[in-house]
């Protein structure tokens, strides 16, 4: 592990209780209506990425990045073939086997703490999503070429945008606790995914992210 990847694992290690619980809501009414407000993208991006991953049933996923496993244990709620998690932080990932286990998804769901790069799967994945991980990734271009080759159908992803207020204050607030974090233009994306091979993709703005559907064939 580079420093830079290590300096990402202890920042999440100690946000992951913050992150996840945007989702859980565990917090005051004036934190709610803050994320509300300021985050509303967050929870347009997971509509984006279940829409655009029909039909799950049957189908195989990798999540990269998969955090405290919001996106793969709902896969396996919707009756995904297989799920498999990775993320950087071990903390992430032992949330996710507890909830996978609390919930009795753990037969359709594994959880492996890995980089992506470093990851050697033994099969290939129908999809594969990367939501809220490029943020995070200094060279993306290694990470969209791995996501191509291993995966048979379609990728799904979000990138921050970079014509964005919000970008230059992510940049400052996240630096002070020792996090990168990157941003994107419609240009580069659309150049990361031609490198990579991807034979098509759709890229839709959604709030200060860009969401993504990139098609193998
Ligand atoms: C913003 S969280 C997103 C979690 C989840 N995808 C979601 O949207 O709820 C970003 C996650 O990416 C992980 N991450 C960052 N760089 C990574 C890498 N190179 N490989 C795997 N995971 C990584 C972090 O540890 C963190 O859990």
């Amino acid at each position: 592990m580079n420093q830079e990847i290590i300096n990402q694992k202890e920042y999440w290690n100690r946000e992951l209780k913050a992150f996840d619980s945007i989702y859980t809501a565990r917090k005051s009414s004036f934190s709610k209506w803050l994320d509300k407000v300021f985050r509303w993208d967050m929870f347009a991006r997971y509509e984006y990425t279940f829409k655009h991953s029909e039909p799950i049933q049957n189908r195989t996923l990798l999540d990269i990045g998969c955090g405290t496993g919001v996106f793969s244990l709902e896969y396996a709620r919707r009756n995904a073939k297989y799920v498999t998690g990775i993320d950087i932080s071990e903390q992430m990932i032992n949330v996710c086997i507890n909830r996978a286990e609390k919930e009795g998804l753990s037969s359709l769901c594994e959880f492996l703490r890995s980089d992506l790069l470093e990851y050697k799967p033994n099969n290939n994945f129908d999809i594969c999503i990367g939501i809220g991980l490029f943020d995070y990734i200094k060279e993306p271009q290694s990470v969209i070429s791995k996501m191509c080759e291993v995966v048979t159908d379609r990728a799904i992803m979000t990138f921050p945008r970079f014509w964005t207020w919000r970008a230059p204050v992510r940049k400052v607030r996240l630096g002070l606790r020792k996090c990168a974090v990157y941003f994107y233009t419609k240009k580069r994306i659309e150049m990361l995914l031609n490198t990579a091979g991807f034979k098509r993709f759709e890229i839709e703005p959604v709030g200060k992210l860009f969401c993504v559907t990139a098609y193998v064939k």
